[in-house]
């Protein structure tokens, strides 16, 4: 099934009552700055006790845990590509983010979902590049999620998404 609802949001992602938040990670999965930090700050010190467990995340690929103190139920932590120009399959590893994301949701029964605007931060990826991969790949995705949300944390990202999904 197509995702029912696509919207953009701007705000703070931890503040999210939707089933589950995507975490822009890194491979370690022990936390970091950006949309990892905060979700790291806001989930509490269980988050990365369970990170611990799940011996890291490669790039493109998505693992969930509970969402502890946070009102989500799950965090579903993907690691997305650095940006190296655009010839280092970047595209696809960013857009297997999505996909496998969205697998992750289907796994564990979550109907909707929050992403930050992954890779655009500390990994450099070109926003308008980025969110358009985004939306692409969730509006061509088969699952059972009928919510997908996406919230931007800065007026740019926001600009870029509402006009992708207008
Ligand atoms: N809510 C929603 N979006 C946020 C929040 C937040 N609280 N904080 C930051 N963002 C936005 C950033 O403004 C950016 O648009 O998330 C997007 C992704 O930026 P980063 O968090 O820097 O993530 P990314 O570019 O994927 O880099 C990942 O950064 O924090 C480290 O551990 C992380 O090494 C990993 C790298």
């Amino acid at each position: 099934m197509p995702v029912q609802r696509l919207d953009a949001v701007s705000g703070d992602i931890t503040t999210q009552t939707l089933d589950a938040i995507v975490n822009a990670a890194n491979s370690s999965l022990l936390g970091g700055g950006g949309v990892d930090g905060a979700i790291h700050r806001a989930a509490g010190p269980e988050l990365l006790a369970a990170c611990r467990l799940l011996g890291g995340c490669d790039t493109g690929d998505a693992k969930t845990t509970p969402g502890f103190a946070l009102p989500a139920s799950w965090v579903i932590h993907t690691v997305g590509p650095v940006w190296r120009g655009g010839d280092h399959g970047e595209p696809e590893l960013l857009a297997s983010c999505y996909v496998r994301s969205l697998e992750e949701a289907d796994r564990v029964g979550a109907r909707s979902v929050a992403f930050p605007a992954i890779s655009t931060g500390v990994y450099g990826y070109p926003i308008e590049a980025a969110a358009e991969i985004a939306v692409v790949t969730v509006r061509g995705a088969s699952t059972d999620v009928e919510h997908v949300r996406f919230v931007c944390f800065n007026e740019p990202t926001t600009a870029v998404y509402a006009r992708l999904l207008a």
